[in-house]
């Protein structure tokens, strides 16, 4: 097993890329710390997880503070012992739409959650990280990577993760190892956030036609992107954003 002995929290483990990578996790061996606003949706994952064979713990927690991203390092070390590997994947998005219409207010809680997050988690979890020389890594997304019109708040708060990611892998090498999973769109429940209502099916064609492998990404195509670099089998691999997004940027 790929994770054997591993304990990993995984923020944002209540629903798409999170819940996919709980369950992967768990699979190969970690026990997982399931963390998300969402209690009740961090419980049903904990629950598909036992229900695979594996162990899982779900907590309550807003992971833009410190204090969120403190008390999922404490719950992972008291059932756990330890923690070895931190995903911070939450996020929130926000409308695809023109300049004009955009809210102050969705940007700064953007960068909280997806900015703050991370930045947060890391100052959280570094401490035990380091004890067990084990990995960061952070949801950033391919628009942090890749301008196109209309989400330019979004992308931005993307793009600081892209480069946290770097700038924590060079400050807490050699002792953790921190990189990047860059998403392409991905069938989870934030395409409605994007594109509410009709517009998620109207848009899904065209979102189809830049991307060369011909589909949206699934929740276990990141999960096993994300299992891989916390894997040990990633050892040599640090301050790397990997896209996972069927040839969309080439
Ligand atoms: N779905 C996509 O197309 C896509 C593409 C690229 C990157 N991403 C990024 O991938 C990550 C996972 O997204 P997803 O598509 O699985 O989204 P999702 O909406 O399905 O799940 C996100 C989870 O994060 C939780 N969450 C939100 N704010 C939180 C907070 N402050 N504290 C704790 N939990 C919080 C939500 O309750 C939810 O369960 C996000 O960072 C997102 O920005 C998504």
């Amino acid at each position: 097993m790929r994770l054997q002995d591993e304990v990993a929290i995984i923020t944002g483990g209540g629903s798409g890329m999170g819940r996919a990578g709980a369950v992967r996790f768990a699979k190969e061996g970690a026990a997982v710390v399931i963390v998300d606003l969402n209690l009740e949706a961090a419980q049903e994952t904990a629950e598909l997880v036992e229900a695979e064979g594996g162990k899982a713990v779900a907590v309550s927690a807003d992971i833009s503070t410190l204090e969120g991203n403190q008390a999922a390092v404490s719950a992972a070390v008291e059932a756990f012992g330890k923690l070895s590997i931190f995903w911070a994947n939450a996020g929130i998005a926000d409308v695809v739409g023109p300049l004009a219409d955009a809210s102050e207010e969705r940007f700064k809680l953007m960068n909280a959650v997806n900015v703050f997050g991370p930045w947060n988690g890391a100052r959280a979890a570094m401490p035990e990280l380091a004890k067990a020389k084990g990995s960061f890594l952070i949801t950033a997304s391919l628009s942090g990577l890749k301008a196109r019109p209309g989400s330019a708040a979004y992308s931005a708060t993307k793009a600081a993760a892209v480069h946290l990611v770097r700038m924590l892998a060079v400050e807490f090498a050699p002792d953790v190892r921190v990189n990047g999973i860059d998403p392409v769109a991905t069938e989870t429940p934030m395409q409605a956030v994007f594109n509410p209502g009709a517009r998620e099916a109207e848009a899904k064609p065209k979102i189809v036609a830049g991307i060369p492998l011909g589909r949206l990404a699934t929740p276990d195509d990141i999960a096993n992107a994300a299992l891989f670099l916390s894997s040990r089998e990633a050892s040599m691999i640090t301050g790397h954003n990997l896209v996972v997004d069927g040839g969309a940027l080439c």
